[in-house]
């Protein structure tokens, strides 16, 4: 929203449903997003001339094609597209086809023949459910017993009703998020980062949506980059247009790298949370102008320019998640923070407005984000802004860009 706003071509910009931050940017609507028709219908009462859809949700349940059904225009894979993140198993049977590097796997319908085979398997080992799972349908199972109440809990239905499970090599290594950004016909590169997905400092704990990230990855060099491009985005393009699926929108590769080699974890259909927020800072033109050149299919003539500096982001958690945490705890300070807009930035994920008070609203509440000449240094500006804002309710990472 703070890119699209700033870009002279841009009227107004809505967010549905939004929260607190999006609030002072552009106008909230309370829409459900699983509502096509009202939000179909909102998009033609109000003349808007493009939607931009965010989240995997919509995307894997084909929003895109419906509002497209009705004459508007939308930035976004479509539902066939975006069954590279909806179904774990189309996106491994697509590397088996097309001999993507990724973690061997095996796919399974019930309880018992998911026990028997890890009766007969090393360990760790990463247990997942098919569906989307917010980040949280993985588990990396270091013995019998810790499988066993994972295989347990997927096929219970803690993530959704699930008829197949997979489960799959662990891979050892540094994990990267690879993005690009694709018009159908063409593609370009958009930047890296690297994620800290686990909820504990030195990467303990469970699996969550992320805690902070930084871009660029330290990983990247153009060696690495030309085999994630041979091996892994080429063939996944090739791939779908074999099935007669064009990609239009932004793709993140879910990658670990091991000996300077590249193996697929898993595929978005979307910028990932928090990369967006660290990646978009450093685009130096006109986001609407990237994404009106993929609607109008000449992404290939556009030049991306980015500033060569550091972005790092911190997130601001609810004390308690990934597991059961409290909601609408107010957030006072905020407003006393000094946040200069232009290399520092604080993006609202779960929080919400009433009477205008700030309150917390979901496990990830607040992004901070700080861009310099080097990591340590914006983490550190950010550790003392989130000091300052000292809310109550709060965690976070401390170590985040460590590795670096
Ligand atoms: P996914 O939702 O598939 O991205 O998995 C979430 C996280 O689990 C990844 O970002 C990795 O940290 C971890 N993970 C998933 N699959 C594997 C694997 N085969 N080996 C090691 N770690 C994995
Ligand atoms: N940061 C990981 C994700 O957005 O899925």
């Amino acid at each position: 929203c703070v890119a699209l706003k700033r870009s002279s071509n841009v009227n107004e910009v809505f967010c549905i449903p939004g929260n607190a931050g999006t609030n002072n940017i552009a106008k909230n609507i309370n829409l459900n997003l699983s509502d096509f028709e009202k939000i179909k219908d909102f998009f033609i009462s109000n003349e808007i001339d493009l939607a931009l859809i965010g989240p995997e949700k919509p995307l894997v349940d084909g929003i895109v094609e419906y509002l497209e059904n009705h004459n508007i225009k939308v930035f976004g894979p479509n539902k066939k597209a975006s069954q590279l993140e909806g179904s774990k198993i189309f996106t491994k049977n697509l590397c088996k086809k097309y001999n993507i590097p990724t973690a061997k796997f095996g796919i399974f319908k019930n309880f018992q023949s998911a026990i028997d085979f890890l009766k007969n398997s090393t360990f760790p080992i990463v247990i997942k459910a098919d569906g989307l799972a917010s980040g949280k349908g993985v588990y990396i199972s270091e013995n019998m017993e810790e499988a066993t109440q994972a295989v347990k809990e997927i096929f219970d239905g803690k993530f959704g009703e699930t008829e197949q499970i997979l489960i799959e090599e662990f891979l050892d290594g540094d994990e990267m998020s690879y993005f690009i950004i694709s018009d159908g016909k063409s593609y370009k590169k958009f930047q890296t980062a690297q994620d800290h997905k686990r909820v504990f400092e030195g990467d303990m704990g469970k699996n969550t949506g992320g805690m902070g990230a930084y871009s660029p990855s330290k990983l990247i060099n153009d060696n690495l980059d030309d085999k994630i491009i041979k091996k892994i985005i080429e063939p996944t393009l090739k791939g779908l247009k074999e099935l007669g699926v064009s990609y239009e929108g932004f793709l993140y590769a879910g990658l670990m790298i091991h000996n300077d080699e590249p193996y697929l974890i898993e595929y978005n259909v979307r910028m990932g949370d928090p990369e967006c927020q660290t990646i978009l800072p450093k685009l130096k033109i006109d986001l609407f102008d990237v994404i009106k050149s993929c609607i109008d299919k000449n992404l290939d003539s556009l030049n991306l320019d980015w500033s060569s500096d550091k972005s790092l982001c911190v997130v601001l958690c609810s004390k308690g998640y990934p597991d059961k945490f409290d909601n609408e705890i107010e957030i006072s300070n905020l407003e006393n923070l000094q946040i200069s807009g232009n290399n520092e930035f604080i993006f609202h994920a779960g929080t919400k407005i009433v009477d205008g008070k700030i309150y917390s609203n979901g496990g990830r509440v607040l992004n901070f984000i700080k861009i310099s000449e080097n990591f340590k240094n914006s983490r550190d500006s950010i550790i003392k802004k989130i000091n300052d804002l000292n809310w109550s309710n709060g965690f976070f990472r401390k170590d985040i860009g460590y590795k670096v």
